[in-house]
């Protein structure tokens, strides 16, 4: 087995600004960061550290230099995805010497572990809320997922591919594919598909495969499944997920008390 650990929606903004006045997410990822260093040895090997997007607030320069200074700290080698908050170049620039980042085009990648390989889909419509998986996209994946025929996938999207019931956060959701869909369905082997954006831990399934979706490392969106009066943050509810996959795959939540 081969275990990451996925974290998400950090939001990070440019040094000395907290999330819409009031919320520290630079503290927050700091202690998410320690709390996991210290839950590692009780954890065992992991192999990697992956973020699913919304890596800052803003997008621009300053959060993404605030956001280097705090992966300094981080307690294993990571990768990243795009969310809708984040802008593709500058992110690009912030990551290009972590020896995996494209140097153009969509955000993918792809990663063979042990046990599985690690795919990173970038989702994001630049100036838009809601996230697309583009052509180009779709064929990397398809071309992909010719060549890993049986192999266990665990594959990184910000966007969930499926209705949560959040409604305002639905309304800025993955636009439906039917060819993404197809592709995940068809895979020859194992697939379980990792997400963020609703900043909520999450479970569903898209294309017959287990979805599930992190909560954010600082804050949730609000639980409100009736009405669709707009996005509303709540402090808190942070955590990760522990990813333990290969041929069998456990899916497990690490609440912030397991992080004091
Ligand atoms: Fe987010």
């Amino acid at each position: 087995m081969t275990r990451i650990l996925h974290i998400s929606d950090l939001h990070i903004m440019p040094e000395g600004q907290l999330f819409h006045g009031t919320i520290d997410t630079a503290t927050a990822l700091q202690d998410m960061l320690s709390g996991l260093a210290r839950l590692l040895p009780a954890i065992g090997p992991v192999e990697r550290l992956v973020i699913s997007g919304d890596l800052t607030e803003t997008g621009c320069d300053g959060a993404y230099d605030h956001l280097r200074a705090i992966m300094a700290t981080a307690p294993l080698p990571w990768r990243a995805i795009p969310g809708n908050h984040d802008n593709r170049e500058t992110m690009r620039a912030f990551a290009a010497q972590e020896g995996w980042m494209p140097d153009k085009g969509p955000i993918n990648w792809r990663e063979d572990l042990d046990d599985v390989t690690t795919l990173g889909l970038d989702t994001l419509v630049e100036g838009a809320a809601h996230g697309e998986v583009s052509d180009q996209t779709l064929e990397w994946l398809a071309a992909t997922l010719r060549d890993l025929a049986g192999r266990p996938l665990l594959v990184f999207m910000h966007h969930p591919p499926f209705a949560t019931g959040i409604s305002a956060m639905d309304a800025i959701g993955l636009t439906p594919n039917p060819r993404l869909e197809a592709v995940l369905h068809d895979h020859d082997g194992p697939v379980q598909i990792a997400c963020g954006h609703v900043h909520r831990m999450i479970t569903g399934q898209f294309a017959g495969r287990q979805v599930t979706i992190a909560p954010g490392t600082s804050h949730a969106v609000g639980l409100n499944l009736q009405t669709q009066t707009g996005v509303h943050f709540v402090p808190g509810h942070c955590g990760a997920v522990l990813h333990d996959v290969g041929h069998s795959c456990q899916t497990l939540h690490i609440s912030s008390d397991d992080l004091r």
